[in-house]
């Protein structure tokens, strides 16, 4: 059993909800922080939880020592788009007051804080469908000019983890430098959880398309059918953070990382969704502003990097994703609305 002290902000969030749970059976111990109380997925684990703002209420925090925090509380690229200012605030005045918490606390207690951070591939940027198509996979440094709100925040939190970890007050210049934190970052492709519904983002079509579909419910995905990115089951969206917190510092050789497991269009979703549920009602009705920040997103990710430092790799292709991951959990859940739809 682990004796990590752990913070998880955004714990009510999909991948929060799924995180504190595989936390919970390492042992750790967990305090969480969100906006709105906790869900009963957590409920009943042994945590800790701060409801509040982040941000106003930052100095409660400063009373623990925390070994890891994994900072996932964000808006996500759909919202943030209509509300800029409000997203800014959340996704980069949070992860900022969080930062400066891990600088200090390094410093002080002489002990590396693992910052493990969540970015995107909203941190791409293509200036069309075309441009996107043509460069296929992309690497973490290629394409870095965002169009969402959410985007540029992602990626100027990286910057600003980096310097915070590695410049800060040109810290790494003195004779005998302190210790700094340790920060860590993955750019998660669309996440599809069989357990919980996204919101507010904008990979959102395709979790969205595969719940109605299973509760019998129409959808209209608001991209066209040849809409093409990235996505990742939610179990393995997990274990690369746990992957990524574990990973021997001497093995990285960055400090933000692609991963990638399977790329669809939202066609093929569709397909998918019948082939499951053949009385599924799936239409597409594109919408201008939720296509254009889908099409600046890349088709796929080059994730050799993590690979080869941490060892990272799948476990779910898109067959064992449908097979043994989402449709056997979903089939479970949506049970008697899918008998009575297929009927
Ligand atoms: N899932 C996120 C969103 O759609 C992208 O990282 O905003």
């Amino acid at each position: 059993m682990s004796e990590k002290s752990v913070l998880v902000t955004g714990a009510c969030g999909e991948i929060g909800q799924a995180l504190v749970q595989s936390l919970a059976k390492q042992g750790c111990r967990i305090v969480t922080a969100d906006l709105a109380p906790l869900p009963e997925t957590i409920k009943s684990l042994p945590a800790e939880h701060m409801q509040g703002d982040l941000v106003n209420r930052i100095k409660v925090f400063y009373d623990y020592d925390f070994d890891v925090i994994f900072h996932l509380a964000a808006s996500l690229s759909s919202k943030a788009e209509v509300a800029t200012e409000e997203a800014h605030r959340i996704n980069v005045e949070g992860t900022m007051q969080l930062l400066l918490l891990a600088a200090y606390k390094s410093e002080k207690l002489k002990k590396a804080v693992k910052f493990l951070f969540p970015s995107s591939i909203a941190a791409y940027g293509f200036p069309d469908r075309e441009t996107k198509h043509a460069a296929g996979v992309v690497k973490e440094d290629d394409w870095n000019s965002p169009h969402t709100m959410y985007g540029c925040n992602k990626l100027y939190c990286e910057k600003l983890g980096v310097y915070y970890s590695r410049f800060y007050g040109q810290r790494h210049l003195d004779p005998h430098p302190p210790t700094m934190l340790d920060f860590r970052a993955i750019r998660f492709p669309g996440l599809v959880s069989a357990f919980t519904v996204p919101s507010g983002g904008t990979s959102d079509y395709g979790p969205e398309m595969l719940h109605s579909a299973a509760a019998g419910k129409p959808y209209a995905c608001f991209v066209d059918a040849s809409t093409r990115i990235s996505f990742m089951a939610m179990p393995d969206a997990i274990k690369s953070l746990l992957m990524l917190m574990d990973a021997p510092r001497e093995c990285l050789t960055s400090q933000v990382y692609n991963i990638a497991a399977f790329s669809l269009t939202a066609g093929e979703f569709r397909q998918r969704a019948l082939g499951a549920f053949p009385a599924a009602q799936v239409t597409f009705e594109p919408n201008p502003r939720r296509q254009g920040i889908v099409d600046s997103w890349p088709e796929d990710v080059d994730d050799s990097l993590a690979r080869r430092d941490w060892g990272w790799q799948p476990d779910y292709d898109v067959e064992r994703f449908f097979n043994e991951y989402f449709l056997p959990e979903i089939k479970k859940r949506y049970q008697k609305t899918s008998t009575r739809t297929i009927e």
